[in-house]
């Protein structure tokens, strides 16, 4: 099958030509044409994403990926080669949303092929079946971090899932971007602060300024970073000046908080709920020191078997939603749509 897949839920337009093949739990994918436009320049400027900023990026950037992808790929303008549209039809930034979901429906329409509208959530969960050859054993657990959304998801199989927790406030890809620009780092953080954080580990000293690890008492699977994130604020709010070493010490004990609350959970959450499959997605999955402290786990979790996608689709992109397009075809979830609709909050088990 032969899909061309559009994502557009935020700050990245991207539109990708996938060619997948094979059955559960197995299936294989080509990427043919892969083509992103970041509009993070644009954004950084003004230290976040901007909505209707974002929109009319996407209005701009859409038709000029597709000619792009097409013409890698070779298909002709109709396209007698694609089976399928999909599209992100959420959760993200709603005018953003809807400009991936109105080009979709053109195109499908023009094309005469069915649109799939995809849950870009479970886009960053399946980017791990890109690598062909990673097989997944049910159940799962999946810990998905990106700049909107935290939540650890637990699946029994291709399409049945259970959020088993989530952020009651900010995402944890939001706290790295707000203690960025606290520290006077551009957008978007989680790099920045992740560098700084390394170069200070390396000198091998002890932080004196440490913050809680969010959340570590609370009997529950949720998350929470506006805190974390106020406490850095205060803590800089002090300061007489913030110079580059402070700023390596503040950036190595908010990431070590920030992450030990993430892995901390995933251990409870693999405690309360047998899983042999544990997979890490989503934007802050490009973080080392996440992966360094997730790969511990497999000590204390000996079968557990850990994917993380490859880093270039740890960020927003559209081959994981071609992906996700096929997986929901295979587990019959791609039911005929003619009309669907963007939606911001999206939550993660409907489409
Ligand atoms: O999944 P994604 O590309 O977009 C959303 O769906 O939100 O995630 C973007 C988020 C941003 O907040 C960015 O700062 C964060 O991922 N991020 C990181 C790293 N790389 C990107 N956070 C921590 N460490 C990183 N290395
Ligand atoms: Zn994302």
């Amino acid at each position: 099958m032969k899909i061309l897949a559009i994502e557009t839920s935020c700050d990245e337009t991207a539109v990708a030509y996938l060619e997948a093949t094979g059955d559960l739990p197995h299936p294989e994918f080509r990427v043919l044409g892969n083509s992103l436009i970041s509009q993070v320049p644009i954004h950084k400027e003004y230290g976040g994403v901007y909505p209707m900023l974002a929109k009319r990026e996407h209005q701009k950037n859409l038709p000029l990926l597709l000619e792009q992808t097409l013409k890698e790929v070779g298909v002709s303008r109709n396209a007698s080669g694609v089976d399928a549209v999909a599209v992100t039809r959420g959760p993200g930034l709603e005018p953003a949303l809807w400009t991936g979901v109105e080009f979709a429906k053109e195109l499908a329409d023009k094309w005469h092929v069915p649109l799939i509208p995809v849950n870009h959530m479970e886009g960053h969960l399946w980017s791990v079946l890109f690598n062909n050859g990673n097989t997944i054993e049910f159940p799962l657990l999946a810990l998905l971090v990106s700049g909107g959304h935290t939540e650890l998801v637990y699946a029994g199989d291709f399409k049945t899932f259970k959020i088993l927790g989530r952020t009651r406030d900010d995402a944890v890809g939001e706290a790295f971007d707000k203690v960025a620009r606290l520290l006077g780092l551009e957008y978007p953080g989680g790099p920045k602060i992740s560098h700084l954080a390394r170069l200070h580990r390396e000198r091998s000293i002890e932080p004196s300024i440490t913050f809680t690890v969010p959340m570590k008492n609370s009997k529950d699977l949720d998350f929470s970073y506006s805190g974390l994130k106020t406490s850095v604020l205060y803590t800089v709010k002090k300061l007489e000046s913030l110079d580059d070493d402070t700023k390596q010490e503040i950036a190595r004990s908010f990431e070590d908080a920030a992450i030990e609350s993430l892995v901390e959970k995933t251990k409870q959450a693999l405690l309360s709920h047998r899983a042999r499959t544990l997979i890490v997605a989503g934007g802050v999955s490009a973080n080392i020191y996440l992966r360094e402290k997730i790969n511990e786990l497999k000590t204390e979790f000996e079968d557990l078997v850990v994917f993380f996608p490859q880093p270039e689709l740890t960020q927003d992109n559209a081959v994981m939603i071609g992906i996700t397009a096929y997986i929901m075809k295979l587990t019959s979830r791609n039911k005929p749509t003619s009309d669907i609709e963007a939606s911001g909050n999206l939550s993660f088990n409907t489409v």
